[in-house]
């Protein structure tokens, strides 16, 4: 198994592109089921999740190619409708085929994704939905059985709770239903307007008609075009903390900034200094880093996906600080790891309290989840000493080329066995 070793302390200094993103590239790659015609992708990221998912069209019998950096998808003869456990159990995601295989032929057989490292991921919200528009379904042996008798059938939904996974799942199965679908209480993530955008080049009729709500108008036919996904705001905003934790100073780039305004005022309210560009964002770390509170929550709020990496950055804070983790129950894995290496964080039910002045000292750790893994690296690089981080294959599933962007803006880490 693959290792990272770091060497800190280090500075971070210089320009990162960053990568495609996954959690809209997911969705989009599942949505092309909807079609029997060609669709052409560009900027997906090239990391495993992206990976497994190509994996899982391709049991479904999509044909699936590279041609330069264009993944090119053939839904000419897809027609298998079973997702199995071997290619879901590793990326929830796995779930978002449902939606559109109902879609296409009224009936599929997927894998439930099971529990995960960061909580149970139960997908009741996605099933509730799917009933409205004409589903049934039976749980079975760890797999959804689901078929739509008569087709999927526009209907009015209002999810219970907000929904990234869900939304999305609805959004593709509505796009070829009979009829109008609204659907209301929906996550609003970029990610979400994304997919939206990639469901209206290929001939889908989908109109945003309030702040969280969607209208579907279903249509009988798929086009071919290509669509190019949108830039990753997670590695960008982990690019953004390791400067302001380093004291470096960054450019980020191959952004839109506009999608990155909730980080940009945490890393100012703790002392960073920014400066806003047109696809780009500079970012100076300050000698002081301020203490504060901070808590998850949907779009535009703080994402989950980058609560651990904030968490860093509080350990090195000049006071105590308080995240608050309201999407997941049990979102804290990298406590324990951070805490090994002498931060001092104590959890109280969804709550980390984050002692500040910490100073890490090197030690062998462990990966847990995505996240968790790219803040043991954050800490890592403020860390005098080596550090190896164990079973990175958690990081590999979401950000491309970690080491090698890292490395050019130089900081001292390698991989090995
Ligand atoms: C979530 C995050 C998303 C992040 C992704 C990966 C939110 C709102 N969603 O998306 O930003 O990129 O994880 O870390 O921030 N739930 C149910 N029943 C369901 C579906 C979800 O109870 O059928 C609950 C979940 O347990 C969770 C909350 O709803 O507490 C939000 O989950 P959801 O947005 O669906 O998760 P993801 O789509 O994985």
């Amino acid at each position: 198994m693959q290792k990272l070793q770091v060497f800190g302390p280090n500075v971070l200094k210089g320009k990162i592109n960053v990568s495609g993103s996954k959690n809209a590239a997911l969705p989009i790659l599942a949505a092309s089921l909807l079609s029997t015609k060609k669709i052409f992708l560009k900027n997906l990221p090239k990391v495993n999740d992206i990976k497994t998912m190509i994996e899982l069209l391709k049991s479904l019998g999509s044909k699936v190619k590279y041609k330069k950096k264009t993944l090119i998808i053939n839904n000419l003869k897809q027609n298998k409708r079973v997702a199995p456990y071997r290619l879901v159990k590793t990326m929830r995601a796995g779930i978002l085929v449902l939606g559109p295989l109902l879609a296409k032929f009224g009936n599929a057989k997927v894998s439930l994704p099971g529990g995960c490292a960061i909580g149970s991921r139960p997908i009741d919200i996605h099933l509730k939905g799917l009933a409205g528009l004409g589903v049934k379904y039976k749980i079975d042996q760890g797999y959804v059985h689901a078929s739509a008798p008569r087709g999927l059938i526009g209907s009015k939904i209002c999810f219970s709770k907000i929904s990234v996974g869900a939304t999305e799942n609805l959004l593709i199965a509505a796009s070829l239903a009979k009829g109008t679908t609204i659907l209301k209480n929906c996550a609003i993530e970029p990610e979400i307007n994304d997919l939206v955008n990639f469901l209206n080049r290929i001939g889908c009729n989908i109109k945003w008609i309030a702040k969280r709500s969607i209208k579907i108008v279903g249509v009988s036919e798929i086009k071919e075009n290509s669509y190019s996904v949108m830039f990753d705001r997670i590695e960008a905003g982990t690019y953004l903390i390791a400067a302001s934790l380093t004291r470096g100073n960054l450019k980020i780039r191959n952004i839109i900034p506009n999608l990155l305004k909730t980080e940009v005022k945490i890393l100012k309210k703790i002392g960073a200094f920014i400066k806003v560009k047109k696809d780009e964002i500079h970012i100076c770390g300050s000698k002081k880093i301020k203490s504060t509170n901070l808590k998850t929550a949907p779009w535009p709020g703080l994402a989950t996906d980058l609560q651990a990496q904030m968490m860093v950055l509080l350990c090195k804070a000049n006071k105590n600080s308080v995240i608050q983790e309201n999407i997941f129950e049990n979102r804290f894995m990298h406590v324990a790891e951070l805490n090994r290496m002498g931060a001092k964080i104590m959890i109280k039910g969804n709550k980390a309290l984050i002692n500040g002045n910490t100073t890490f000292a090197p030690a062998e750790l462990m990966a847990t989840d995505l996240r968790a893994s790219v803040s043991l690296v954050l800490a890592a690089l403020t860390t005098k000493g080596k550090t190896i981080i164990n079973r990175i294959y958690h990081l590999d599933r979401g950000y491309e080329d970690i080491e090698k962007k890292l490395r050019k803006v130089g900081a001292k880490i390698k991989r090995f066995k």
